[in-house]
């Protein structure tokens, strides 16, 4: 519902600016086919085992209680479930979701705004949460704790701050950086539900679900394909599925097979383990043009023509998880799985995988 007035609002918004039309309809349609294969109840979720159990038990003992659960943070890479499961919380305990983002909070007025229109018993999703200033941080730490803000009228010496108090609510974080967050404002969480990347049979089963849920034929070893190379992440099994779907409907008789997965994924250029354009292009700039590393985060970024924000958050940690690059206190290198899967052979010169010079700092 909620999902519907922004996908709607986007879209207006796209037309004022008068951008191409079809465009906007083929990004709201796939938007609307993420939104429509969310799951909507802890039941639901594939995976996630131990988070699960955990969140689940909160939620339960808090309606016992009849008291809003604790606040909640949920952190992991991109894609894993974090958004789906606040606004399963917010399901599950029957109350309204507000939805707002680190970023979009510059002034802790904003906040203050924000916090003083709870309602008792309300869900407050912010994700990004590592991206909030530093003011509203503060004054989020009060609500959490205290259930009040300080509202400040006025400027300079007359300043004056009136305490307000604000209904109980559970405040629902999401991060791809729970270590960027200061220790005060992880302390204030009562839960803190660390998404794992999921393993192929988990992501197996959401490409089955998925594809049940759009009514696409799939074969067994055809969605096995797309969940060996779905990089750990329900987004990007869900991504390729509609990739795969497209070719399946344009190239073959719609039916996903084995092979049809085959020749759509390489088409796509996700390789055997999942690898990506850009996961790809890191290790291929680690291992060639900086020998290995050890090489600086914000230079191997720019190496890659990307920000380093999408290199560290979107690229490194499964590339971490995959044993093809390590995070060492002096920068990146690159491991000799990652030599070996880019077909390069040995490392050469003087500054192999491991090698101590340190070319770039960060
Ligand atoms: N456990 C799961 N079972 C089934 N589908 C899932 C699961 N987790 C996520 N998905 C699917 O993956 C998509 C992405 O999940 P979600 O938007 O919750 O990720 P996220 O962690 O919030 O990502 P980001 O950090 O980019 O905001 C969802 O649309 C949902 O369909
Ligand atoms: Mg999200």
């Amino acid at each position: 519902m909620h999902e519907d007035e922004l996908l709607e609002a986007e879209a207006a918004h796209l037309r004022d600016l008068q951008v191409s039309i079809t465009a906007v309809e083929a990004d709201v349609d796939e938007r609307t086919v993420e939104a429509a294969l969310r799951p909507r109840s802890l039941d639901e979720v594939v995976g996630q085992a131990r988070v699960r159990t955990q969140l689940g038990l909160v939620l339960e003992a808090a309606r016992r209680r009849e008291r809003p659960p604790d606040h909640v943070l949920l952190s992991g890479p991109p894609g894993l479930g974090k958004t789906t499961l606040a606004m399963i919380i917010a399901a599950e305990m029957g109350a309204p979701l507000r939805l707002t983002s680190g970023p979009a909070i510059t002034h802790a007025g904003d906040l203050a705004a924000i916090l003083s229109g709870l309602n008792h018993g309300d869900v407050l999703f912010v994700d990004e949460l590592h991206r909030m200033s530093r003011p509203a941080e503060e004054m989020l730490y009060l609500a959490m704790e205290d259930f009040r803000v300080d509202v400040v009228i006025g400027k300079g010496p007359g300043a004056t701050a009136i305490p307000l108090d604000i209904p109980p609510f559970t405040l629902v974080g999401a991060t791809t950086r729970a270590g960027l967050l200061p220790g005060p404002l992880r302390d204030r969480f009562g839960f803190t539900g660390q998404l794992e990347f999921y393993e192929a049979a988990e992501l197996d089963l959401i490409v089955h679900r998925s594809a049940g849920l759009l009514g696409l034929p799939l074969e067994a070893d055809g969605a096995a394909e797309i969940a060996s190379r779905s990089r750990g992440t329900p987004r990007v099994a869900n991504r390729l599925l509609r990739r795969v779907r497209d070719y399946a409907q344009v190239r073959a008789d719609g039916v996903i097979t084995l092979e049809v997965a085959r020749a759509a994924l390489e088409l796509y250029e996700v390789d055997e383990l999942g690898l990506d354009r850009l996961d790809r292009a890191v290790l291929d700039a680690l291992c060639v043009r900086f020998d290995g590393g050890p090489v600086g985060v914000s230079t191997l970024a720019v190496a890659v023509g990307e920000e380093r924000e999408t290199v560290e958050e979107v690229a490194e940690p499964f590339l971490v998880r995959r044993g093809f690059l390590a995070r060492t206190p002096r920068g990146r290198v690159a491991t000799p799985a990652a030599w070996a899967h880019l077909g390069l052979g040995t490392p050469s010169g003087s500054l192999g995988p491991g090698g101590d010079a340190t070319l770039f700092e960060d």
